[in-house]
């Protein structure tokens, strides 16, 4: 099927869903590469917003992440949102590494190309593009909460390991057209 007979798209503004319940229940699924070569995986930490006036995303990957050095090397990705039926198959994507697997031939949704030359799947109900635009490494010390802390310090536990924070300009929304009631 052809993309636009499948997504129309949005404007970051217009995005109909509230933002905690995407990236806190749905998760976004990360995929980066042409596609044919793509690699998925599932995040749940991150949000949207503005950063310097552009509507952005942000997600949180540790730094040995296969996806992240993807997204490193090609400086652009999708985060697509999969509807209640087909949740089991997106969650999948968070399973097993691309690195050492073939998780991408396994998982039972069809990926498409995006407008942008992106990838996503048919069968998401919203697909952001984006643009990498900062990798912004947290320590410690910039950490002020108790909570927020001893979250980054567990996560610091092994010396070799550390987190990114990604940010992404967005460059484009779809939504499903049927999904979300012919809008
Ligand atoms: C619900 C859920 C949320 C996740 N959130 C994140 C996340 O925010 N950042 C991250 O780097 N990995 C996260 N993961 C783990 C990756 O999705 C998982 O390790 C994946 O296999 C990595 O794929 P890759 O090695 O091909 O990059 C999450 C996994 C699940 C199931």
């Amino acid at each position: 099927m052809r993309f636009e007979d499948i997504f129309v798209q949005i404007a970051p503004e217009e995005i109909p869903d509230n933002v905690f319940a995407l990236v806190g229940k749905i998760f976004p699924v990360v995929t980066v590469g042409a596609l044919g070569s793509h690699n998925s995986m599932v995040a749940s930490g991150g949000g949207m917003g503005l950063l310097f006036r552009k509507p952005a995303t942000w997600c949180v990957f540790p730094s040995k992440r296969y996806t992240l050095e993807l997204i490193e090397k090609e400086q652009t990705y999708t985060l697509s949102f999969s509807p209640d039926e087909y949740r089991e198959q997106f969650m999948f994507l968070g399973r097993e590494s691309g690195r050492d697997g073939n998780k991408m031939e396994e998982v039972e949704l069809t990926a498409i190309e995006t407008p942008l030359h992106n990838t996503s799947f048919e069968e998401a109900r919203l697909i952001v593009e984006c643009s990498l635009m900062q990798i912004t490494i947290p320590q410690v010390s910039d950490f002020y909460s108790e909570e927020a802390k001893k979250h980054l310090a567990e996560m610091y536990q092994d010396p070799g390991e550390i987190r990114k924070y990604v940010f992404g300009g967005i460059d484009a929304v779809w939504i499903d057209r049927e999904k979300y009631g012919n809008v």
